[in-house]
């Protein structure tokens, strides 16, 4: 049997938790996160075009939230289209996004034939998704459907706060373990999931300061 969706996941099907989630990308230190995150999903996106050696056409972003990259990827000049489960998220998308293809989709059961999309991208998902099984589930489901490879981001535990965390539950100070994978961890999700070459890129400039990572893998 599946086990159960985490309730975070569920919780974006508010109007109130969709406007306060699209408020973190406002202000400086909003775009400052954008910008960066924004960066590192094109040298991802060049990965994928390098490993392959065909570039990019068609694009799945899911989840889409509020659209935050739609913009971003429609310039670039990719057929981009938008999946999301909350229809809170998507109409914020939609807002944002007019002209952006948008539909609401469970990203375990995507409604698209297999090979559908160049690339499919998966950003801020798979780390409020705790088991590993379900994560490898839903890293099955998009690389299903896409032709040239996958981008899904990742929090990671090899930073200097995860050694921290990691030492105070060693030593009792900290009650549950620390919940983010391994980079060994994240590599096996991918490959129990079939993929091939991967590719790490990390987020940040400092990477021991930042847990966040995005892992390029071939279809
Ligand atoms: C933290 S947001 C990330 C959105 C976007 N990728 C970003 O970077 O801003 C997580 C999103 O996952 C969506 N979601 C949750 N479960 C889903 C599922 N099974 N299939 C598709 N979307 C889902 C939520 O509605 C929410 O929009």
């Amino acid at each position: 049997m599946a086990p159960p969706r985490p309730p975070k996941l569920e919780s974006y099907r508010s109007e109130q938790v969709a406007q306060a989630y699209d408020q973190r990308w406002a202000g400086r230190g909003g775009e400052r996160r954008d910008r960066r995150k924004a960066r590192a999903l094109e040298r991802a996106l060049r990965s994928l075009e390098r490993r392959s050696g065909k570039a990019a056409r068609s694009l799945l972003d899911v989840p889409c939230g509020t659209g935050r990259f739609a913009g971003l990827l429609l310039d670039r000049g990719l057929d981009y289209t938008g999946a999301d489960l909350s229809l809170e998220m998507l109409s914020m998308a939609r807002a944002k996004a007019p002209a952006a293809r948008l539909l609401s989709a469970d990203a375990a059961r995507l409604p698209f034939d297999d090979a559908s999309f160049d690339v499919v991208i998966c950003v801020r998902f798979l780390h409020l998704v705790r088991d590993p099984a379900l994560r490898t589930g839903f890293l099955r489901e998009l690389r299903r459907v896409a032709r040239l490879g996958v981008v899904a981001g990742y929090h990671h535990s090899r930073t200097l706060r995860g050694a921290s965390r990691r030492l105070r539950h060693k030593v009792g100070l900290r009650e549950r373990p620390p919940a983010n994978p391994s980079p060994a961890r994240i590599r096996a999700d991918f490959a129990a999931a079939g993929f091939g070459e991967l590719d790490w890129i990390t987020v940040h400039f400092a990477p021991l300061l930042s847990d966040k990572v995005l892992v390029a893998a071939r279809a």
